[in-house]
């Protein structure tokens, strides 16, 4: 894995789509995939299981799909789902969609996911630019000895032009645990103490990856749920979902408005 299965899957992108160089990518994550409709039309489709490396995604609701599609004259790759650390994957395997996005040209990488709102005020529905991060995960996808700074590893420009298309966005940090199950209460708060905003299961490798490959990167996690003991309520997986497909029309205009001003 790395770098290497990287290039040959964007050369198997490259070739199947005619586009030497897609100059963006967008993760679509939990909740998120619906908003792809707003994007654009797909110029071509291709099932992420027959590009190198990519195997079939396991998460419900992620649809395994990657979409090139052109906003304005900027060919978008669009990553309909990805690799999480829950299903048993290794950090490799976790950020070989966005190794492969960067193989294939992007400079500008859009990461999206669910997150539980921890911080006050957080509404359900209300997407959140992800303004720094907690790797809680204990994994890195950098082998070997590499010092990769990640101060504004969340691009500010980035995250300035996303509030142009949206002034209401609040901005957080994202706390990257590795799940399957929810947090318990007690972990919730101390995420709280600790200055997480929001929290969820993925995001974090594929941040630091890009960061290493020098690419821009804005984050959006989509609150689709008061992290657990924050109202007392139990989690479900359909919940998640279900909050994305509602949000579906303005997630879509937002990474369309930020993806029309890159
Ligand atoms: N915790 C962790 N991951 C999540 C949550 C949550 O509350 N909601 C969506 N993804």
């Amino acid at each position: 894995m790395g770098r290497m299965l990287a290039e040959e899957a964007a050369a198997a992108i490259a070739e199947r789509t005619g586009v030497t160089r897609h100059r963006a990518a967008v993760v679509l994550g939990s909740g998120w995939q619906d908003a792809a409709t707003e994007i654009g039309t797909p110029a071509v489709s291709l099932p992420m299981v027959e590009v190198p490396g990519f195997g079939s995604p396991t998460a419900q609701g992620h649809q395994g799909t990657i979409h090139s599609v052109a906003v304005g004259d900027t060919p978008v790759l669009l990553l309909m789902g990805r690799r999480h650390l829950y299903e048993g994957q290794g950090p490799d395997q976790v950020v070989h969609g966005v190794r492969t996005a960067i193989a294939a040209g992007a400079t500008t990488v859009l990461l999206t996911n669910a997150a539980g709102g921890i911080r006050p005020g957080l509404r359900v529905g209300e997407p959140v630019l992800i303004a720094d991060h907690l790797n809680l995960t204990g994994r890195s996808p950098l082998a070997g000895a590499e010092f990769v700074d990640l101060v504004d590893t969340w691009d500010p420009e980035l995250r300035s032009l996303a509030r142009e298309v949206d002034p209401s966005l609040t901005e957080g940090v994202y706390a990257g645990l590795t799940g399957p199950q929810y947090e318990t209460p007690a972990e919730i708060r101390m995420l709280a103490t600790i200055g997480a905003d929001l929290v969820g299961m993925s995001t974090v490798l594929e941040a630091i990856a890009c960061r290493a490959l020098g690419v821009r990167l804005l984050g959006i996690s989509l609150v689709t749920n008061l992290a657990a003991g924050v109202t007392g309520a139990h989690l479900s997986h359909a919940e998640v979902l279900a909050e994305g497909h509602a949000a579906a029309p303005r997630l879509g205009k937002l990474l369309r408005g930020v993806l029309e001003r890159l």
